[in-house]
């Protein structure tokens, strides 16, 4: 099959994968694969469908993405419980699908009472959050984002996201699989994908709040920008790894009480694995997967990283030495199939106490060192906002020729990413989305603006003190 004949028969995939409600497209499955059971995978993500919406928006299909963002805020309103507990109103389901009831078509949402594990889908609110402000920058539609149940629905996640809690740090405390990797991999505390993330979705609350003002929505606004200050100071200095941080860490002081603390976290050298060195070098950066009391988890997440480089949470040296690390660790972090969710994998005595010896999460399966090819519409993005050039048209030809002749898999396994998933879905629906988002964009870099926040943070970037 050549490009065209590829591009054309993913649309088409996508066509098949659109659920409809009463007659209106409302979202896509997430895998049309006929063979294994379908588990949840015949259900809506929300997660999964935020990259889809982005190769609908990128494309000028807009009502999709609007049907789903009001069926969501609608299932966000109703009461979700668990063993008798109910959770807080400003939750999203991780998936929902249709069911006939009655000769009636109504929608049944799971927000973790049905999933394997029973987690709980932190991510879901965000990413619809950030879909928002996507739709509206793309269509331009005001009267859809500005109607009563909008931008209440934004308020009621706000007042979930911005508690008072426990800490003295910006960050939000997350349990394990609370996100794209939700199952067991020792993420609990605070993972950088959901740090990043809650920054975006803070960032497109504040821009869809701001259309509609007010003495209620000047009140969240005035608190967003407080927090996405802390947030940006916190990210850029204690999740931050380079050379000169690495440095520091290991001469660092140990047992420091007080405020004058210089290794606030206290860190021990002896902690730091034998790969991050080399994989540092002279000139690479990325921020670490998780940081909390003693603990720094030196995982590169890659979801985490790209976005912060997409949405300027990252300031701009930061961002050169991602993509300079993107580009030097390329045979790890991506091989034959961009990219690893996760890397490096978890493996021996590691694997069996973090993962709680899942065989799923295998070393370089899954979430643990797997690639998943929906991260290339991250990675094209962010090649259309920088100069760089992982993606050029001769390799990403290559990636789109195997994705198609491997049936669009989920995922892929091995270290260098080349066999397919051991038990992946095919015909999975954000492969195929993130293949033509990612396409659209290499033919059209400068769309990749609009899904990039300016780097001027209201609030200031600084810590107050
Ligand atoms: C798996 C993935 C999750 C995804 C879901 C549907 O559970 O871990 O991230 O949303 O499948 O594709």
């Amino acid at each position: 099959m050549n490009n065209k004949d590829i591009l054309a028969a993913a649309w088409q995939q996508l066509e098949k994968a659109t659920v409809h409600h009463k007659g209106r497209p409302i979202g896509t499955v997430a895998a049309l694969d006929p063979g294994p059971t379908a588990l949840n995978y015949d259900q809506i993500f929300t997660r999964d469908f935020f990259v889809s919406a982005l190769a609908f928006l990128l494309n000028d299909k807009f009502e999709i993405v609007k049907n789903f963002l009001s069926v969501t805020a609608d299932l966000q309103a109703i009461d979700k419980s668990m063993d008798c507990f109910k959770a807080g109103r400003g939750l999203m389901p991780a998936s929902f699908k249709t069911i006939r009831e009655n000769d009636k078509e109504r929608l049944l949402a799971d927000f973790g009472e049905h999933a394997i594990g029973r987690v709980t889908p932190v991510d879901s609110s965000l990413w619809w959050l950030l879909l928002l402000r996507l739709y509206f920058t793309f269509s331009g539609d005001r009267e859809f984002v500005v109607q009563e149940k909008i931008p209440k629905t934004i308020k009621a996640i706000l007042d979930l996201y911005l508690v008072d809690r426990f800490e003295l740090i910006p960050t939000l405390l997350v349990p394990d699989g609370a996100f794209m990797i939700d199952r067991r991999m020792g993420m609990y505390g605070h993972p950088l994908d959901i740090e990043v993330l809650f920054y975006a979705a803070l960032r497109a609350s504040r821009e869809m709040l701001a259309l509609t003002p007010g003495k209620e929505n000047k009140k969240y606004i005035n608190e967003i920008d407080h927090r996405v200050g802390h947030l940006v100071y916190h990210i850029r200095t204690y999740y931050w790894i380079d050379k000169a941080r690495l440095d520091k860490m290991l001469t660092n002081e140990t047992e420091e009480f007080g405020t004058d603390a210089t290794n606030k976290y206290n860190l021990y050298s002896a902690s730091i694995p034998d790969w991050v060195p080399a994989w540092v070098g002279e000139n690479n950066g990325y921020f670490a997967g998780n940081i909390g009391p003693g603990r720094m988890d030196f995982r590169f997440l890659t979801l985490g990283n790209l976005l912060a480089v997409m949405t300027s949470l990252a300031d701009d040296d930061q961002q050169q030495k991602i993509l300079n690390l993107i580009e030097h660790q390329w045979e790890v972090v991506a091989g034959e199939m961009p990219m690893k969710v996760c890397c490096p994998a978890l493996e021996g005595r590691e694997w069996h106490i973090i993962t709680g010896a899942d065989p799923k999460n295998s070393p370089w399966s899954y979430h643990n060192g797997g690639s998943w090819p929906f991260l290339l519409c991250l990675l094209a993005a962010v090649e259309a906002k920088t100069d760089r050039t992982f993606l050029t048209k001769g390799a990403f030809n290559a990636i789109a020729k195997k994705l198609q002749r491997d049936d669009w898999p989920e995922y892929f396994d091995g270290r260098d990413g080349s066999l397919v998933g051991k038990e992946a879905r095919k015909l999975q629906t954000w492969t195929i989305a993130g293949y033509i988002a990612a396409h659209t964009l290499m033919e059209n870099p400068k769309k990749a603006a609009l899904l990039s926040f300016n780097s001027e943070v209201s609030g200031g970037a600084a810590c107050p003190l």
